[in-house]
């Protein structure tokens, strides 16, 4: 049984575990390239065929976690410099071809037969092809492709070419090609590209196993990152090993390794490539190319190597599986989505000193760089994986020092992060940015989002509440959250006349303000989401000092010369931030956001059809989304999504604003009335805030966002590297949305929403050190300690404490049945 969507082929098995597209689509194919993507949290090959090379339809690229590379492009007389994510030499290519014939490529063939099929249990893309070349040679040709996830430097490819109506000569070519350039963004089309300065190209003899291998040397340019890549090319046929010499010749930054034989119908061939890549950083290794050739020579047959590499999958999955009852399509998109997840961030990125890249380490848009997506995709992480999340708060505390020096060149202390961060952690957001559709170049504010900071500090704080892993809060969380907390006092401004603290000159998540209409200067005051966030960051610093163990903190203290002025000051703002108000109660957005002209919603929709990307539709018409009041995302909800009502609440309350479920509400209907949802990011979030009031609207939105990548809802964008927050957030909306699970004082609550569409859903979770079973079925939610337990856990379901036992399994009438269609 399949299912399909209307404008894409991607269908479904009904067991959930494979994305499949049954024909070639070349407009298809960039996306197809993103979602069939294969990595293992050091690096990541796009799903592009095996002979293909970049060109219209197809992109080859592989990329490694955190390779950055510096270049500097003229743009109007200004040099601009920019950090990218550099497409390293390719390693996929296999190409072949007949005597005589052209080189394959399905655009030279008729394609009688097509399946692609991405198996995420095992993580393997393999590919079977059936074609009539011009002179009528039919060929079945077969690949399949994995990227080795125990051994993250190793990854292998095969190529089988079965001719069905012809035998000959045939030619094959395996390669490593370093001639690539970062062309995958066509906006980025006149920025500087060329990253790899080429060190050496050669041929070799494995001492192990004696195998003739390439291997390609090359460099970034400017971070001097030095990439060592091998490659051993082997024939079989019929399981046995074909003895025929091959040829390795290396050109201008190429490397190529070539065979002839002679197939037909009972004489197919199989080429199997192992392929290594190394880089100066790795740990426990002389030099990268001599490690790559070694990690080749070393690496057994490739049967054996998947079969490693699948059982690591396996095990990957038994902590990460999410299972729902009742929606194929629903599930298939939920394991896409955490193996995208652990694709760009697994047990081997723990080591490397990186961080959450927004698009993954699948393409090159934004350039690879970290925003403040974590705050959407830690969460998934540090309830089961939680030393991945860990490594990412400590790419943060890492570069602290640089956050310090950025916080103190704009004359403010503590540590200041940027919005866009890559390898050293200075400010990356680009200064000009184009507009495809005026074809301008327009100033870039994005950097003004503070709020950057307080998801750094949230999510160091919140891997301890999940955790209970004292020792790093006191380490490293501890350092971030009161250097934040610094930060965030030197930013403010006491107003005496409103005897409140405020915060000017900054943006909220909304990217379409960036400045108040006709201003000189950008920049907005009070945006309601950084001053009620930075109230509890200063209520969370109360905290914190009061948890740690007394000699920690007075060595955090005394370390970063914190004084009783300083945490008065903190204290008061927690009690003093101002917090804008429009006349009928609803929180503003920022100060004078209710001045702001309503927006022509319909009439843009009639006009344009796709309104997500407004700021750039009006700017091409000589207008400002500034003017108007429209936001490209969530930016007043994104309070709803992180704090639960009654912390809202009590946020607000302790500031001295008294804020209803009604206006909760209203807030909420208000903001929604008004996003294009020009981030897919603002999905997630609508959903969240919506799941309890309005199920049905919930349920709507956490489709779109469950579609986004797989049927491209931007219209181009999943090409250009998958949209990781979208796709850790959907399937968090399902571990901690639907369940209602939250933290609360030391204890595991659970409140289960679940959408009628649902029904069944089982997960598993790692809460304080502890494995437990998390099952709704209908009314009963089921928890199962796993017997291991040295202590009892205290729980709460649906508000009522419980404490469960190692070993124990417990179930829980709900007392609400599940929202039916309806919402009734
Ligand atoms: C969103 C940001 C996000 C970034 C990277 C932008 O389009 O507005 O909130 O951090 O994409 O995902």
């Amino acid at each position: 049984m399949t299912g399909r969507t209307a404008t894409h082929s991607a269908v479904q098995s009904a067991d959930g575990w494979t994305l499949a597209y049954d024909a070639f689509v070349p407009e298809q194919q960039g996306l197809r390239e993103a979602l069939c993507a294969l990595g293992n949290g050091y690096c990541v090959s796009r799903g592009a065929f095996p002979w293909a090379h970049a060109d219209e339809v197809h992109y080859p690229g592989t990329y490694l976690a955190g390779g950055y590379n510096r270049l500097t492009t003229e743009i109007a007389g200004r040099g601009i410099v920019n950090e990218d994510l550099v497409n390293l030499p390719d390693w996929t290519t296999i190409g072949f071809r007949p005597d005589g014939g052209d080189w394959f490529t399905l655009a030279a063939c008729e394609v009688l037969s097509f399946r692609q099929e991405l198996d995420l249990r095992g993580g393997v893309l393999t590919l079977c092809v059936g074609v009539r070349d011009r002179d009528g040679r039919e060929t079945e040709v077969a690949a399949r492709r994995f990227v080795h996830m125990e051994y993250p430097h190793l990854m292998a490819q095969e190529l089988s070419v079965r001719p069905k109506n012809w035998s000959g000569g045939v030619e094959i070519r395996s390669t490593l090609d370093g001639r690539v350039i970062n062309a995958g963004v066509k906006r980025y089309a006149s920025l500087a590209s060329t990253h790899l300065d080429l060190i050496d190209a050669a041929a070799c003899t494995g001492e192990v196993c004696g195998d003739e291998m390439m291997t390609l040397v090359t460099a970034f340019t400017q971070s001097r990152q030095r990439i060592g890549q091998a490659a051993r090319t082997r024939l079989v046929r019929g399981g046995q090993r074909l003895k025929i010499p091959g040829r390795i010749a290396a050109a201008e930054g190429c490397v190529t390794h070539s065979f002839h034989l002679e197939v037909g119908p009972d004489a197919p061939v199989t080429v199997e490539k192992v392929a290594a890549l190394h880089t100066g950083r790795d740990v426990a290794i002389s030099e990268p190319g001599l490690a790559a050739r070694e990690a080749v020579d070393c690496a057994p047959v490739l049967g054996d190597l998947e079969a490693t590499h699948r059982r690591a999958w396996e095990r990957l999955w038994r902590r990460s599986d999410i299972t729902v009852n009742g929606d194929a399509r629903t599930q298939m998109i939920l394991r896409l989505h955490v193996f995208h997840l652990l694709q760009t961030l697994s047990p081997n990125t723990v080591d490397l000193d990186v961080g959450v890249p927004a698009r993954g380490w699948h393409g090159e848009a934004y350039r690879g760089h970290v925003f403040w997506d974590e705050l959407f995709i830690l969460p998934f992480l540090k309830f089961r994986l939680p030393a991945i999340a860990k490594a990412m708060i400590r790419y943060r505390h890492h570069r602290l020092g640089k956050a310090r020096a950025a916080a103190q060149a704009a004359g403010l202390r503590g540590a200041m992060f940027p919005w866009q961060s890559g390898s050293d952690g200075r400010e990356e957001s680009q200064v000009v940015h184009l507009n495809p559709r005026s074809g301008r170049w327009v100033p870039d504010f994005t950097w003004q989002q503070r709020h950057v900071s307080l998801a750094v500090a949230y999510n160091a704080w919140t891997h301890y509440t999940a955790t209970g892993d004292r020792a790093f809060l006191e380490s490293r969380g501890a350092e971030l959250i009161l250097e934040i907390a610094r930060f965030f006092a030197s930013i403010t401004h006491y107003n005496p006349t409103r005897e409140r603290y405020e915060i000017h000159r900054v943006m909220g998540p909304d990217e379409y303000h960036d400045a108040y209409p006709d201003a000189e200067e950008p920049g907005l005051n009070n945006n309601a989401y950084t001053n009620v966030f930075t109230a509890w960051l200063m209520a969370t610093t109360e905290t914190l000092l009061a948890e740690i163990d007394p000699e920690s903190r007075a060595e955090l203290c005394a370390k970063l010369q914190i004084t009783p002025e300083e945490t008065a000051q903190w204290a008061d703002m927690g009690r003093r931030m101002f917090v804008p108000f429009h006349d009928d109660g609803i929180l503003s957005q920022f100060e004078g956001y209710e001045r702001l002209k309503e927006f022509d919603w319909e009439g843009y929709r009639a006009r344009y059809g796709d309104i997500h990307r407004l700021d750039r539709i009006l700017e091409a018409e000589g207008d400002s989304a500034n003017r108007y009041k429209l936001s490209k995302q969530a930016d007043v909800l994104m309070l709803f999504y992180l704090f639960p009502e009654r912390v809202l609440e009590g946020l607000l309350a302790r500031l001295g604003y008294d804020f209803g479920p009604e206006q909760w509400q209203r807030t909420i209907d208000y903001y929604l009335a008004r996003t294009s949802h020009g981030s897919t990011l603002s999905y997630l979030v609508h959903t969240w805030v919506m799941a309890r009031s309005r199920p049905e609207q919930a349920w709507e939105l956490f489709r779109t966002a469950l579609e986004s990548d797989v049927s491209d809802i931007q219209g181009g964008t999943t090409a250009e590297g998958i949209h990781l927050g979208a796709m850790a957030g959907t399937v968090d909306l399902v571990q901690r949305c639907f369940t209602g699970l939250d933290v609360h004082d030391g204890a595991l609550c659970l409140d289960p929403v679940m959408p009628h569409h649902l029904r069944d859903v089982s997960l598993r979770v790692r809460f304080r050190e502890k494995w437990l079973q998390v099952a709704v079925v209908g009314d009963t939610l089921t928890l199962s300690a796993a017997p291991d337990w040295t202590e009892p856990l205290r729980v709460r379901v649906a508000g009522e404490a419980a404490s469960l036992n190692a070993g124990e399994s417990r179930a829980f009438t709900l007392r609400q049945p599940p929202a039916s269609p309806s919402g009734a």
